[in-house]
């Protein structure tokens, strides 16, 4: 809540006039924590709204709007701390609230991919971690405070720097109690009990009750210097953004509509159609959801999602920044292999991945479905090059066997060739024969040949030839064969 007396006009009136590249900001706790590294940390913060929102609209795809309230959220929130920080403690507002936020999309939509990349670029200390860790707190598992603590050891236990990072929380859903009144829903409103707490202000101890290490060495350390160092973490400027898939809130948005019985199915099952219920949500939804009032109330920004359709996929795959390809492309490069994309293929795993349901998570899986093969065994081959096109994606049996024919019978030659002084060669028929007992045998193309032809080379000398093309009968039955060659062609021969 603002304060408006007089006096606090005045000092609005001051800080509206000042202007913020004069700012230095300095950290108000400096001196507060004996032992920490509190005096190197100032704000290093000048990114502009519109920046942030460039920086990120070249690596997310499709959430425009999204990005659009997010970059200015938190370009505003840091801007407004290194301003505020000028500002003596006693004159500044009292209740003031942070600009945390909620994310609502499905899975693999980007809300955790935008806030890595959020972090990375403002360089600030980041923590992320998922609501359902905390589901047993104070019985088993972690405490939320411990998330604080975190962002102390992310900023190098600069406590400081800590007192200005970010908190991301995915599954917040998880954490939504369901009205019963005892179990795990106990527990659940507790979690939102305790993470308002931080979401607002409250001071954290830096050494946890249950870790005796740490006491140990506070104690420890209060006998040394005969003082006990008070080491508190402020959260009032920790920026906590908490994001979930709520999946069934459009049904309660739809519920509270009254609409549950016009065109109830057709809207669950319609992403674009739920997409538009949602943008209707308010608070009270929330609430009916499983939220207690006080937790959504520390939320005063919320941003929803789209959706990924295919031509969002797609795009994702073309993004010369997407890690989806790139990644991929990387695991090959491991072995020496070049990985390149047809765009008809690009758009055929797009379409794939749409069905999955799964966002962009979905791209993975298609493409570690189709390529996991190939991953397997080219790098046992002398293949350097694999493109990804249609016949590949259509055929991805009949590809691989193929380009391993090809690499097997190329090594045999070459082998004969340096071996022996004879160019052998194999024709349509035979090539076939080989590609099929070697699918069916388990077998490597060159061990097969080696096995089959090794030796060829003393009746192909004895006929003084110095190519040799193999014949589909001499896979069926290579003796057999070379026998009855020799004795038709040598007598011809002499
Ligand atoms: N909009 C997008 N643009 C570009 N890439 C994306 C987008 N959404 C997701 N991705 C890709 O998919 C991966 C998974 O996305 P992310 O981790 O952000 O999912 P999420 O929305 O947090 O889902 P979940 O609810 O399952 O945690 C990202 O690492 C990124 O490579
Ligand atoms: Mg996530």
């Amino acid at each position: 809540m603002i304060n408006s007396s007089p006096d606090h006009e005045k000092i609005f009136d001051e800080i509206l006039k000042m202007n913020p590249d004069e700012v230095q900001a300095k950290p108000d706790s400096a001196g507060d924590h004996p032992g920490t590294k509190v005096h190197e940390s100032e704000i290093n913060f000048n990114l502009l709204p519109e920046e942030l929102e460039e920086f990120l609209n070249r690596y997310i795809i499709n959430q425009e709007s999204s990005i659009e309230i997010i970059a200015t959220k938190v370009c505003t929130h840091f801007n407004r701390m290194k301003i505020e920080m000028n500002i003596p403690e006693d004159q500044r507002i009292v209740g003031n609230i942070k600009s945390n936020m909620l994310l609502i999309g499905p899975t693999g939509v980007g809300k955790t991919y935008i806030i890595k990349h959020i972090a990375k670029k403002i360089g600030v200390p980041f923590v992320k971690a998922d609501a359902t860790k905390f589901s047993e707190t104070g019985y088993v598992g972690g405490d939320v405070e411990d998330l604080v603590r975190e962002l102390v050891y992310e900023a190098d236990g600069d406590i400081a720097k800590a007192e200005y990072g970010i908190i991301y929380i995915d599954e917040i859903d998880k954490i939504a109690s369901s009205g019963n009144t005892s179990g795990p829903d106990v527990s659940r409103t507790g979690v939102q009990r305790n993470l308002l707490k931080l979401m607002e202000e409250s001071e954290v101890d830096l050494k946890t009750p249950h870790d005796l290490a740490s006491q140990v060495e506070a104690a420890m350390e209060a006998q040394r210097t005969g003082k006990v160092t008070r080491k508190k973490i402020n959260t009032k400027n920790i920026l906590f953004i908490v994001s979930g898939a709520f999946s069934n809130l459009p049904d309660i948005i739809n519920k509270r509509l009254n609409r549950q019985s016009i065109g109830f199915d057709k809207l669950r099952t319609s992403a674009a159609a739920k997409q538009e219920v949602i943008k209707q949500l308010k608070t009270e939804d929330l609430i009916e959801f499983g939220f207690e009032s006080e937790f959504i109330g520390r939320l005063p920004v919320s941003v929803i999602l789209n959706e990924l359709d295919v031509d969002g996929l797609y795009k994702i795959l073309k993004n010369s920044h997407s890690t989806v390809v790139f990644g991929k492309k990387m695991d090959f490069k491991a072995y020496g292999i070049d990985l390149d994309f047809s765009d008809d293929a690009l758009m055929e795993l797009a379409k794939r991945a749409h069905l999955e349901k799964t966002g962009a998570r979905g791209l993975l899986s298609v493409f570690e479905k189709l390529l996991i093969k190939f991953e397997k065994k080219l790098p046992s081959t002398d293949i350097k090059k694999l493109y990804v096109d249609m016949n590949l994606i259509n055929n991805p049996d009949k590809t691989l066997s193929a380009l391993l024919l090809e690499d097997g019978l190329t090594k045999f030659q070459k082998e004969f060739l340096i071996e022996h002084g004879i160019y052998l060669s194999f024709d349509d028929e035979s090539k076939t024969k080989l590609e099929k007992k070697s699918n069916e045998s388990n077998k490597k193309i060159r061990d097969l040949c080696d096995e089959l032809f090794k030796d060829f080379f003393h009746g192909i000398r004895l006929m003084k030839l110095e190519a040799f093309t193999i014949p589909g009968a001499a896979v069926d039955n290579p003796k057999e064969f070379l026998d009855s060659y020799i004795k038709q062609n040598y007598k011809t021969q002499v």
